[in-house]
């Protein structure tokens, strides 16, 4: 049985304050929800912020992105160890939104992942095809070139300490959710993939959550599918009552 994982993007949203009176409102939302792990990404400007409103709950909190190198003269570039010394335990890759607006490769979310591991944070990775993708029949093809190139290198083990996050851009902030039955498709394909690349157990064990238009009343479908063990959610997370309506699915 894989746990069920409910994960926030907060992506450019909120202030410090912001960010504690979040917190305020969420915590009791969530406080016996044993069911599944809660994992909050919030900007590095409020993650000190986020930590410390959420010691002692049952709720991580994750950076949206990293660099890959340990340290050095990157301006304005952000280390893995840099997010653990501030209390991270998870880090998103490869979001979509750093793929299509700030060049973000498979080539450096590999190096990304290794270097999240190599401090032992959590890499919630994100793949997904656009629109124009899925229409031209490419979904597979995209989807196995960002796994093949994105996991390029790494262990069984590695591997065994990723989350997979399958967010079609097509359904990301547009209100266009995929069905259930569409990411229970994709999410299946990429366990294949796993399975392929990994071997078991890894591929079974894996998490894949999904993203993209994820709100209070399409959870419960969605975490219907066999496939699907959890969700990314970005807009709806940013309100402490619908986030916790998800968490409570
Ligand atoms: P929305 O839930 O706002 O569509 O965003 C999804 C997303 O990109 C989460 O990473």
């Amino acid at each position: 049985v894989r746990r069920p994982i409910i994960a926030g993007n907060w992506k450019m949203y909120k202030t410090a304050r912001e960010t504690v009176e979040f917190f305020e409102q969420f915590k009791p939302l969530v406080k016996i929800s044993h069911h599944c792990d809660i994992v909050i990404a919030a900007p590095f400007t409020v993650l000190v912020d986020a930590v410390k409103a959420a010691e002692g709950s049952n709720i991580a909190i994750a950076a949206q992105d990293l660099f890959w190198e340990a340290e050095g003269a990157y301006t304005g570039e952000i280390s893995p160890l840099m997010l653990v010394d501030v209390g991270c335990r998870y880090t998103l890759v490869g979001h979509s939104e750093r793929r299509q607006l700030f060049g973000e490769t498979n080539q450096n979310v590999n190096k990304k992942i290794k270097a999240a591991l190599s401090v032992n944070l959590t890499p919630i990775v994100c793949i997904g095809e656009m629109l124009e993708e899925r229409e031209a029949n490419q979904t597979q093809k995209v989807i196995q070139t960002q796994f093949l190139e994105g996991f390029a290198g790494l262990t069984a083990q590695a591997f065994s300490r990723i989350i997979l996050a399958y967010e079609p851009v097509w359904a990301i902030g547009t209100g266009r959710t995929a069905t259930p039955e569409i990411a229970g498709e994709v999410h299946e394909y990429i366990r294949g993939l796993a399975d392929a690349s990994f071997g078991q157990p890894g591929a079974r064990n894996l998490r894949i959550l999904y993203g993209g238009s994820v709100k209070p009343d399409n959870i419960k479908g969605l975490m219907a599918q066999a496939h699907v063990d959890g969700a990314l959610v970005g807009g709806a997370s940013l309100n402490a009552d619908s986030f916790g309506s998800i968490v409570n699915f």
